[in-house]
């Protein structure tokens, strides 16, 4: 039967993953709850050491969970062999044997399958075709460059037709600029393949630009699911407000004017409407978040006033550091003009105006 869009691909239900036993014990995955959708891009984001592998590999069938349960399509598939799962992976090494030419490694899983012969000359020539490798197909793997090897380690895991593919930090190993390229590339094959992606990065300027949604972990929880506008727009907690672009943070009193809306007094002593975060509860105090793009230096007055620090040049922006009257410290991030500086020196005194719809309260 086709599968419907929109039904779960995967479901990950309280799931606990603990390595060690006694003092060394470490609860890898903490009670980890997810749902990920079929057709899409979904990506695991957080530091090193996050749980993110242990969570791929409990999917895969390489690993099983302590507590917990893996749902596919709906059903259980703790009892399942990992070849058995119709899920793929691609690993941060690639691991692609060398002795074998670029065709023989894309063929491996389906002649482990027992595929027929023509069919598996067809599927691999597909799959060439798809990773745009036509022209290296005879060359032995250990004579192709890293992205080439890359393609291949994808092609090998798209062979199958699997309905989910894993992907484990696919593109770290690669330089800045191949990796933008690789980026888009998957994507495409994503976007053409319908395959539902799970993707493992630890860089939050590949997670936003690549994902459908992102759920951000820290020490073996997931910390808030969303699409990228929503982790960046509207975090919900300090770790992912911190750990996805520049932030202000700012103490303020909170009081409640409805429809999700709160109205913050900050030290300064100005108030400003925010957004409030996914399960805040009310309270006398909370943290406010202002992206620096999001807040305009002028010389005259704003809701906040301090003193430019230093100022950091980028090319496309320039960055604004201010001491604010409060103590705390707060930048300001100003596109940049070809003719002109950014029109602040360092000492000089100045208002920060921070614009309708800027401000997000944490849950804290
Ligand atoms: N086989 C194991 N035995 C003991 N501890 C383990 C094992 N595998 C992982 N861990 C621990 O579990 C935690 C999560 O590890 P995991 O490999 O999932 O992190 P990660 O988010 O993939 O990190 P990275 O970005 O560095 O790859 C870490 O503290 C790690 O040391
Ligand atoms: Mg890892």
């Amino acid at each position: 039967m086709p599968d419907k869009p929109g039904r779960n691909a995967i479901e990950v239900k309280n799931v606990r993953k603990i390595f060690g036993t006694g003092e060394a014990q470490v609860a890898a995955l903490d009670t980890v709850s997810v749902s990920i959708r079929e057709n899409e891009f979904f990506t695991l984001l957080g530091p090193s050491g996050c749980g993110k592998t242990t969570l791929l590999r409990l999917i895969a069938g390489f690993d099983f969970p302590s507590a917990g349960e893996i749902l596919l399509h709906g059903q259980d598939i703790a009892s399942l062999p990992p070849f058995k799962r119709p899920v793929n992976t691609v690993f941060q090494s690639y691991a692609l044997f060398p002795h074998m030419t670029v065709a023989e490694n894309i063929g491996f899983g389906l002649e482990m399958l027992g595929k027929p012969k023509a069919e598996i000359k067809a599927r691999v020539a597909e799959m060439l075709k798809l990773v745009k490798m036509e022209a290296l197909s005879g060359r032995r793997t250990s004579q192709i460059s890293g992205g080439q090897q890359q393609r291949v380690a994808l092609a090998r895991a798209l062979a199958p037709q699997p309905k989910v593919l894993l992907l484990d930090e696919p593109l770290s190993a690669l330089d800045y600029k191949l990796r933008k390229e690789m980026q888009i590339e998957l994507k495409r094959l994503q976007h053409e393949t319908g395959i539902t992606f799970i993707f493992v990065t630890h860089d939050q300027e590949e997670a936003l630009t690549m994902s459908d949604r992102i759920a951000v972990m820290s020490s073996g929880k997931i910390l808030q699911v969303g699409t990228p506008w929503d982790i960046y727009d509207k975090p919900a907690e300090r770790f992912v407000a911190d750990f996805i672009g520049e932030t202000n943070f700012l103490t303020a009193a909170i009081a409640n004017i409805g429809n999700g809306k709160v109205r913050a007094t900050l030290k300064s002593g100005a108030t400003i409407d925010a957004t409030v975060a996914e399960g805040f509860q009310p309270k006398d105090n909370a943290t406010v978040v202002v992206r620096p793009e999001h807040a305009k230096l002028t010389n005259g007055k704003g809701e906040l006033s301090g003193a430019v620090e230093n100022i950091v040049y980028f090319g496309t922006d320039t960055h604004i550091h201010v001491r604010l009257d409060s103590g705390e410290a707060f930048t300001v991030r100003q596109q940049n003009t070809r003719s002109a500086g950014c029109g602040f020196e360092r000492g000089d005194t100045v208002g920060i105006s921070i614009g309708n719809d800027a401000a997000q309260v944490l849950r804290d």
